[in-house]
């Protein structure tokens, strides 16, 4: 399934979404007032999506695509409104709660590496909260596996990294926790176009064939149109 919405004037409601969501809803949003201190960015924000289906936010600078994001991650004040994952309201746990037992994970924005910390030893660090730290290794050597171009720099530090390696990073450090719910903000920010689509390539990958549920915010969405074909609702 594929539709795109022009965001002025024909932003899908409630009804629409749950349509494309077409099932169980994995993320469900309902009436959300968010914002942050006293200002309310949001106000009554409906968001439906299911699992394994990756859904991109675009709209003008400014326009609280972002806020969105920091909403379900917990960075912002709710005044009112529900989050829910699978039907578990999760609307006021912490982002630690949210990553450790609902598998939400926040990839943060460009230059979040640590350029003099060795690229396992920044991997490493996106399970800091978990108890057991076997799994941790576990989880980086299947990383490792899978994504070549992190392994044979496994020992150097960051900061030998190409852009889209750092990005690759960045997404992969995310993936330690085994989140199934992962919110990226702008990934192709500051990359060069060709890592651009290497980016993409990577989402589409997580999503069809490791079942990750993706919310992302991406000015290049007909690019990803193009990257993530199947199953993807952008609006
Ligand atoms: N940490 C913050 N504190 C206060 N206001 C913020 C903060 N982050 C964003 N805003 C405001 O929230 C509004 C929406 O911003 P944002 O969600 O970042 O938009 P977008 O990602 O669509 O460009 C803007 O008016 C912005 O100034
Ligand atoms: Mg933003």
């Amino acid at each position: 399934m594929s539709n795109q919405y022009e965001v002025l004037g024909k932003a899908p409601g409630p009804e629409e979404l749950k349509k494309l969501a077409s099932g169980d809803s994995h993320v469900t949003i309902k009436k959300l007032s968010a914002g942050y201190g006293k200002m309310e960015i949001l106000h009554d924000f409906d968001l439906f999506v299911n699992k394994a289906q990756s859904l991109c936010l675009i709209g003008p600078n400014g326009a609280g695509k972002s806020t969105i994001l920091h909403s379900i991650y917990g960075f912002t004040n709710i005044f009112s409104g529900q989050i829910e994952i699978e039907g578990k309201e999760i609307t006021n746990l912490t982002p630690a709660e949210k990553l450790k037992s609902c598998g939400i994970a926040y990839i943060l924005q460009d230059n979040s590496v640590f350029p003099d910390m060795t690229v396992e030893e920044n991997l490493l660090m996106g399970g800091f909260i978990k108890e057991n730290t076997d799994e941790s290794y576990q989880e980086a050597e299947r990383i490792f596996e899978k994504y070549e171009r992190l392994r044979n720099r496994r020992n150097q530090p960051a900061k030998v990294l190409s852009g889209g390696e750092r990005r690759l990073l960045e997404i992969s450090r995310a993936l330690v926790m085994k989140p199934s719910v992962l919110l990226v903000d702008e990934p192709s920010i500051g990359l060069e176009p060709r890592y651009i689509d290497m980016v993409f390539e990577i989402l589409r990958d997580l999503q069809e064939n490791e079942k990750k549920t993706i919310i992302l915010v991406e000015q290049n969405a007909n690019r990803i149109r193009i990257s993530i074909r199947s199953n993807s609702n952008c609006w």
